[in-house]
């Protein structure tokens, strides 16, 4: 074993270590949210822009851009997943020695983060599903989902959010999942200062404003495209 690999393993061991592994994937993956967002928004601007968005990530780099940005992205979701496990197990075996009441609030306060962070890996990996392996609906077929971008034939991918979306048990899980990912963010993203260590007495009431404020958009925002498509009938 050379000193790295010692120090990584060491690193990983403990359970500050383990900690800031959550975090700074956590903080990674909060931040990919806020993109994903922004890039959704562009379906309130009309297919054409939609549409160009998406051709455009899926032919950067001539097409490995999107390969290397899924790679990257599901690391931090594993390792984000891993990290948490292991830890919770190792707090487990650690509070078995010393159990008192004390540790109760925080019990429930991490059973809740397990729940909803087991209804986000569920959401994730029916997204996938939905969207990008387009299992179980035709948003594959070219002659449905073809857009003409600058006389290029391109995926519709603005039509198929639409249709998606048109189907109310989906629209229901994605709004179930978002309130459920709305929780685990509020929680996770205050942690997040608070295990980098820049949670003080000073700011903490920032902290928790901004964490609210954060999820109070990414919630609002991705629940806007279900309700506009399904209630409102946007683009249908
Ligand atoms: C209403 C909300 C959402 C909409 C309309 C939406 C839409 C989309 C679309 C159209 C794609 C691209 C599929 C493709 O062409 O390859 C995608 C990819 C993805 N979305 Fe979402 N999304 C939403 C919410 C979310 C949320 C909340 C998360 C995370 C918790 C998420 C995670 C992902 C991931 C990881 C990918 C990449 C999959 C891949 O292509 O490898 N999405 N989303």
């Amino acid at each position: 074993m050379n000193a790295l690999t010692r120090s990584l393993t060491a690193y990983w061991s403990s359970s500050i270590g383990k900690k800031f592994v959550v975090a700074l994937t956590g903080a990674f993956l909060v931040l990919f949210l806020a993109g994903h967002l922004a890039g959704n928004m562009l379906i309130f601007a009309g297919p054409e822009a939609f549409n160009a968005y998406a051709h455009q990530l899926h032919t950067m780099l001539d097409g490995a851009g999107v390969w290397i940005a899924r790679v990257v992205l599901l690391g931090a979701f594993l390792l984000h997943i891993f990290a948490t496990i292991s830890l919770t197990r190792q707090n487990r075996a650690a509070r078995k020695q010393y159990e008192h009441k004390g540790t109760i609030q925080a019990t429930l306060s991490s059973r809740l983060m397990i729940l909803s962070g087991l209804t986000i890996i569920a959401f994730v990996i029916y997204h996938i599903l939905h969207f990008t392996a387009r299992v179980g609906n035709e948003y594959n077929n070219p002659e449905l989902y073809t857009y003409l971008l600058d006389g290029e034939e391109v995926h519709n991918a603005w039509k198929m959010v639409i249709d998606g979306f048109s189907w109310w048990p989906a629209t229901l899980f994605y709004i179930l999942s978002m309130v459920l990912l709305a929780s685990h963010l509020t929680h996770g993203v205050q942690s997040i200062f608070q295990t980098l260590g820049w949670r003080s007495k000073r700011s903490s009431g920032l902290i928790d404003t901004f964490a609210k404020g954060y999820t109070v958009v990414i919630f609002f925002g991705f629940i806007s495209i279900p309700i506009a498509i399904q209630i409102f009938g946007f683009g249908r």
